[in-house]
């Protein structure tokens, strides 16, 4: 809800100044266990979740599929069934099944978080997205979102999409008609033209095209993507003025944004949405064990 996004958000805000201490020590997670089980790629969500475990004193271990029994044929339920008789106090799960995150929290006696199942959810990137807008902007509420990209295989446009709006954004979605849902959510717009979509944008928010969630074939069809949907400083100038340029990574300079732009910090809050993930999702471990640490 509304207010439990709101609740996270300031609960995260308490952390980003410890998180600039050249000393990040806090104990509230001393003695707990928190697993990542990661079965897909990673590079912001896993160090992020795994810094804020240890940040807070956790015992982190981290399980990756490439190197585990899942490569001998273990299946998603007797994975989770292992991992729970090993009684870890937090799991935090990326899995390439929509889903996953739940089924797996269906298995286990401590609370799981969904660090991205398929083309799903991706909360805490949602999350952490909110918290970088709304210390931009100091508010949500009657901003003009444009995410541009690979909506249709997208966990960040599908957390995203349904996050901004309860807060009183209006969200657009732009792509290809092939990237795009076939549905639009109620409320919001699709585009096809990036420079209809983009404009008077308060924050247009890039997406990679997700090759690896694709039928094959379909990436081969979308011909000149940085021509068409790419974010350049002159399809910026369409958008409202002082726009934020949004991406929560991996990007692919001069495919979906221009590299220079996204480099350029009085525009682009890409590496503080990084900075800011660390954070949240300090505030998410602390909050989901309060009940095992008796709080
Ligand atoms: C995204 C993901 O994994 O969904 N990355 C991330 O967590 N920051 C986006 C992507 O892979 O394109």
């Amino acid at each position: 809800s509304a207010d439990d996004i709101r609740f996270l958000l300031d609960e995260a805000e308490q952390w980003i100044e410890f998180n600039r201490r050249p000393r990040k020590q806090d104990g509230r997670l001393v003695g707990l266990t928190q697993i990542n089980a990661f079965f897909e790629n990673s590079t912001r969500t896993l160090v992020s979740f795994e810094l804020a475990g240890k940040r807070l004193g956790a015992q982190v271990v981290n399980f990756s599929a490439a190197t585990s029994s899942v490569k001998k044929g273990e299946s998603l339920k007797d994975t989770a069934l292992t991992l729970n008789a090993m009684r870890p106090d937090v799991l935090v799960i990326r899995h390439d099944a929509n889903g996953a995150a739940l089924q797996v929290a269906e298995l286990m006696d401590c609370p799981v978080i969904n660090a991205g199942d398929g083309s799903g959810e991706h909360p805490t990137q949602a999350l952490l997205d909110v918290l970088t807008i709304r210390r931009r902007f100091g508010r949500i509420e009657g901003l003009k979102v444009a995410i541009c990209g690979d909506i249709r295989h997208s966990r960040v446009a599908g957390s995203n999409m349904r996050s901004l709006p309860l807060l009183g954004a209006e969200v657009r979605l732009i792509g290809p008609p092939s990237l795009l849902p076939d549905l639009a959510p109620d409320g919001i717009g699709l585009f096809e033209d990036f420079d209809e979509g983009i404009a008077g944008a308060d924050v247009v928010m890039m997406l990679r095209i997700q090759h690896e969630r694709m039928e094959a074939g379909l990436s081969g069809t979308l011909g000149d993507y940085f021509g068409r949907y790419g974010l350049s400083r002159a399809r910026l100038d369409r958008a409202a003025p002082g726009a934020v340029v949004m991406h929560p990574g991996p990007m692919n300079r001069g495919v979906e944004i221009d590299g220079e732009l996204a480099d350029d910090p009085e525009r682009s809050a890409i590496l503080e949405q990084v900075e800011m993930g660390v954070a949240l999702r300090i505030a998410c471990l602390d909050v989901v064990t309060r009940p095992a640490r008796g709080g």
